[in-house]
């Protein structure tokens, strides 16, 4: 669409144009000069529509060339921010950095093998109706756990297991220390406390001599970091295919959230990776051992801020965006 300026413009050329009429034979000169009238005529009949227009605020003016400036209607610019979960998520990888794991990113479209074959699910066994899986038409799986990224991680990073200390790469010589955070995906009904898209963060330790109380020592600076707190961790027995022995890690509720060691809080599922996962990776469980771990991040944000409902973070809720 014509703007004012441009139209302005075109009147402008326009009278440049007259000149020419002393250029022009005698005869021809009443024709040009009828023409150019009424072109001008129209330009300025289409300028004071312009003009009516712009007053009657009809039409705002749109200047593609000027420089970005806040809305005058709007007196605050409102600028998106990092969402709550990606915020808290950066916190908890800065603090596995810090105690030298690596990070792998996890993907939203997977298969059979990853999501159950390479953490030894038997084939057609119950245990694989237990994690409500989402499948496409042509047979794909939206990961329903970050566990799907085991074997990437595992054969991914096992020419570290043959480094020596003091070889090719410092502090991780001699072992793989990975975490993977994903987005997961399950076939269940949401209430507050489930949702079927939700975050989970998956570790990954291996090494000749990893056992279980490194693996305690990971969690406990994890969350005391976390919560700023110096919470009580503990365990109790739980079952996955993938590891054995299998075990739920249950965190002491923060004082700030009003526990005082009576409140436990289940907050993931871990344990020492079964041989059959590491042999399909390709590493030797006679020489290796391994433990892993995973669990959801909204969770963890929840108790951090006293949320009550999961379903907040998928919302794209502004007022509760705006919280943070
Ligand atoms: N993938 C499990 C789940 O979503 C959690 C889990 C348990 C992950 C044990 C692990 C593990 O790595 O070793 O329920």
């Amino acid at each position: 669409m014509q703007n004012i300026e441009e139209v302005k413009e075109q009147l402008k050329n326009l009278n440049l144009e007259y000149r020419k009429i002393r250029d022009i034979a005698k005869e021809q000169r009443k024709e040009f000069g009828q023409k150019l009238n009424q072109k001008r005529k129209e330009l300025e009949q289409r300028l004071a529509e312009l003009v009516a227009a712009q007053e009657s605020g009809e039409v705002e003016e749109i200047d593609l060339t000027a420089p970005s400036m806040p809305n005058k209607e709007i007196p605050e610019i409102k600028r998106g921010t990092k969402h709550p979960l990606m915020a808290e998520l950066d916190t908890l990888l800065d603090i596995y950095s810090q105690m030298g794991f690596d990070i792998m990113e996890a993907r939203q479209l997977d298969d059979e093998f990853h999501m159950f074959d390479s953490l030894n699910f038997p084939k057609n066994h119950p245990a694989r109706d237990g994690y409500d899986t989402f499948r496409t038409e042509e047979g794909f799986i939206p990961p329903a756990h970050t566990s799907t990224m085991q074997y990437r991680a595992l054969t991914k990073y096992k020419f570290r297991l043959d480094e020596v200390e003091g070889g090719g790469i410092e502090n991780s010589a001699g072992q793989i220390a990975v975490v993977i955070p994903g987005r997961v995906f399950r076939n269940e009904d949401a209430d507050a406390t489930h949702e079927h898209t939700f975050y989970q963060c998956e570790g990954i330790f291996v090494s000749r001599t990893a056992n279980f109380s490194q693996m305690l020592g990971v969690f406990k600076n994890l969350f005391s970091e976390y919560y700023a707190e110096d919470l009580n961790i503990k365990t109790q027995p739980g079952y996955f295919p993938f590891t054995e022995p299998s075990i739920e890690l249950l965190i002491e509720k923060p004082k700030s959230l009003g526990g005082k060691g009576d409140g436990w809080l289940e907050v993931l599922g871990c344990g020492m990776i079964h041989p059959n996962v590491l042999k399909t990776a390709g590493i030797d469980p006679e020489k290796y051992k391994g433990f892993a771990w995973g669990g959801g991040i909204d969770r963890l944000v929840m108790l951090k801020y006293g949320l009550t409902d999961i379903r907040y973070f998928e919302s794209g809720k502004l007022e509760f965006l705006e919280e943070f």
